[in-house]
């Protein structure tokens, strides 16, 4: 059974050592909140790449049973620490347990937008103190590539579309959003003193769907803030209602726009991002980039896809705006396939199959 070493000082052997398999590049890869949502599956897509992926997590808001849905998707052992990404000791102790860490991919950080304006400090302390000490962690170790998990939040409510990355940063609508400019400004900053780093912000934008296994998935912690969750949940009969919020919004059916990208096609950005973040030959670099699709959906249009493509119907009402929504942003893509050489493959139709299959299979657990 998949387990995860506490703190910093165990490797996880869910299987024998014997029985790891040789990997064309037995590269190791540290992930930061590898057992979350867009980290769980990013590990799936560096392993199906050959790299090896070595989870830290503390689990605050994923199950440990991640680790054996990665195990039945990749067929191997899955390498995690159960340890706090805010602590550079305990960071300390992993990358020198493991050695030869080639990069860090940072997910690890809290996310509830409305949660950070409750609780700010809850927020600047663990993402810009996970953001601290996982750099100061590589460089103590000599680790000099670093992908960090960045947000379209930083755009707010942008003046042109698709938003480009010159973009103006707006001032931040909430704490969180605040933390991502802040991490991003630190980032900036180690790279600027002349620290032997290469870094690249991702800046997503709505990150949905599953593995197409159903063995990992996004698991919101009680009512989701989120569209998709809410529209699998109610269809699943667990929420009697979605509330649209909002639907006198300047766009073509009055409900606002966004741009929905698969999980998997995410998670693969990742992969591009270390590989050419590996391949430059500068010691300092410092670049940020959109990760998106590059098209828009509204509300409605996702709530009609999801009930086409799965046949089940979601209940839902038309309601006042949500406070701080922005009206519509999407992402121009241009850069993205200028920098990694990628771009998204997956549907919003697909990305919302795999949603609908996740969620049926939680409610089978
Ligand atoms: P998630 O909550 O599913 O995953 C985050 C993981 O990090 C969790 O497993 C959590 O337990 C872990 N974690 C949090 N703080 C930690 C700490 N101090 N030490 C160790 N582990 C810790 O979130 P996600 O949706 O996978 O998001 C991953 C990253 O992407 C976050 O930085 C988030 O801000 C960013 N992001 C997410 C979205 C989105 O819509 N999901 C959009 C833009 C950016
Ligand atoms: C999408 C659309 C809602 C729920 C959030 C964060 C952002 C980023 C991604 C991390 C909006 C509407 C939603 C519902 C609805 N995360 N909606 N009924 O707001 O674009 O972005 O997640 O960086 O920072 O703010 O995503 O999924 O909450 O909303 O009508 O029950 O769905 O109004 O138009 P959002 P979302």
């Amino acid at each position: 059974m998949a387990h995860c070493a506490q703190a910093a000082f165990f490797v996880v052997a869910t299987w024998p050592v014997w029985a790891y398999p040789s990997f064309s590049k037995p590269v190791k890869i540290l992930v930061t909140g590898g057992a979350g949502f867009i980290g769980s599956h990013t590990v799936v897509e560096l392993a199906a790449a050959g790299y090896t992926p070595v989870i830290v997590d503390n689990f605050q808001n994923s199950e440990r049973s991640v680790l054996q849905g990665l195990e039945r998707i990749m067929g191997r052992p899955v390498i995690c620490y159960e340890a706090d990404c805010a602590d550079t000791s305990e960071l300390e102790h992993i990358l020198q347990r493991e050695g030869n860490i080639a990069g860090v991919i940072h997910f690890a950080a809290d996310k509830a937008v409305g949660e950070s304006v409750q609780h700010p400090l809850k927020y600047y302390r663990n993402n810009i103190g996970s953001t601290v000490a996982v750099l100061e962690a590589m460089q103590a170790h000599d680790v000099h590539n670093f992908v960090f998990s960045s947000s379209c939040t930083v755009y707010g409510e942008p003046e042109q579309l698709p938003v480009t990355e010159q973009s103006p940063v707006q001032p931040a609508a909430s704490p969180y959003g605040n933390t991502k400019q802040v991490c991003e400004e630190i980032i900036r900053d180690v790279v600027g003193s002349g620290a032997r780093l290469k870094a690249l912000s991702l800046r997503y934008f709505n990150p949905i769907g599953a593995h197409p296994s159903a063995e990992i998935g996004e698991l919101p912690l009680g009512v989701p803030a989120n569209l998709v969750p809410f529209i699998t949940q109610t269809a699943a009969g667990i929420r009697q209602q979605l509330s649209v919020f909002g639907h006198d919004y300047p766009t073509a059916d009055g409900t606002c726009i966004r741009d929905y990208i698969h999980v998997v096609d995410l998670a693969q950005a990742h992969v591009r991002a270390l590989e050419v973040l590996a391949g430059q030959p500068a010691e300092h670099s410092y670049d940020f980039v959109n990760i998106g699709t590059g098209a828009g959906a509204s509300v409605l249009q996702v709530i009609n896809t999801f009930e086409q493509a799965t046949g089940v119907k979601v209940n839902y009402r038309l309601t006042d705006r949500r406070p701080g929504d922005v009206v519509q942003i999407y992402a121009s893509v241009e850069k993205s396939k200028r920098l990694l050489g990628w771009q998204t493959q997956l549907s919003l139709e697909q990305a919302l199959v795999d949603a609908w299959r996740w969620q049926q299979r939680l409610q089978g657990r």
